[in-house]
């Protein structure tokens, strides 16, 4: 990407994003050649020391660390605006401030929180169908895109069924600049840090209300980032989590 007017977009964090993106009908082309499997776990010879586990009875967070699983299979039907509600302000609810920074319900490196939040509604009570951007401070969607977006969402989602049939459908994209400007290229390794958190809160606040909820890091970036309306390098897809009805 050689834009003058972005020069940062010639920086290794910005060239990372866009070299790892996924196309219709290629894998990531690189030159690393076959490369070995590592052991899945690292394992000391020491004494191990058993460790006592939560009793989950009655213990709201324990119970959803317990009961979620990623669900990919769901039931039609209209998913509660108070749900919906309850979902947005476990991602990005904003819990305090501090100076200038609006602090939330998941943490952010140097509280930068580099990354928008888009919902991808197609049955939820009282909303039209369509796109949405979540407004972080007023705590409210805006509609960017009215109708049934569903086909398109599930093409972008390389024909995952669950894209087509979740009630609502969470997009992370990346604001990398919010970031990187104090950070440089570290800033990389801080918005996939970022959405972990925030898409972890998703996901437990999901199973606590039983809920079906699936990320998805297997999507085809330019195709999805034409969908949102967002220019793939200033700002652009990252992690998707379906939500559904069990
Ligand atoms: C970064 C990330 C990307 C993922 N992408 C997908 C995906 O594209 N499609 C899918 O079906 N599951 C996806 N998953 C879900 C994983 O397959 C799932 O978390 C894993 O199998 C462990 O199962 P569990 O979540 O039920 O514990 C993703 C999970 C993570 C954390």
């Amino acid at each position: 990407m050689s834009d003058p007017s972005r020069p940062y977009a010639r920086g290794l964090a910005f060239r990372c994003l866009s070299e790892t993106k996924y196309h219709p009908g290629m894998g990531i082309k690189d030159d690393l050649g076959s490369l070995p499997h590592p052991d899945m776990f690292k394992m000391y010879p020491g004494k191990r020391f058993p460790l006592p586990k939560p009793k989950a009875e009655g213990r709201g967070l324990f119970l959803a660390l317990e009961q979620r699983r990623s669900k990919r299979r769901y039931t039609s039907g209209t998913l509660s605006l108070e749900n919906l509600g309850a979902l947005c302000y476990a991602t990005q609810g904003v819990t305090g401030q501090s100076g200038p920074f609006v602090l939330r319900t998941a943490p952010s490196a140097g509280a930068l929180y580099p990354f928008e939040t888009y919902v991808f509604v197609t049955d939820v009570k009282a909303l039209d169908q369509g796109l949405y951007h979540l407004d972080v401070r007023e705590f409210a969607l805006v509609m960017l895109q009215e109708g049934d977006l569903s086909n398109d969402l599930y093409r972008g989602c390389l024909n995952q069924a669950m894209a087509k049939k979740a009630q609502a459908t969470f997009v992370w994209t990346h604001v990398l600049l919010r970031c990187a400007a104090k950070y440089r290229n570290r800033a990389l390794r801080y918005i996939f840090l970022d959405l972990g958190h925030v898409c972890q809160n998703l996901t437990l606040a999901a199973a606590a209300l039983d809920l079906g909820c699936c990320p998805i890091g297997a999507f085809l970036d330019d195709e999805l980032n034409k969908l949102i309306g967002v220019d793939g390098v200033d700002e652009s897809v990252v992690y998707l989590a379906t939500v559904g009805l069990l």
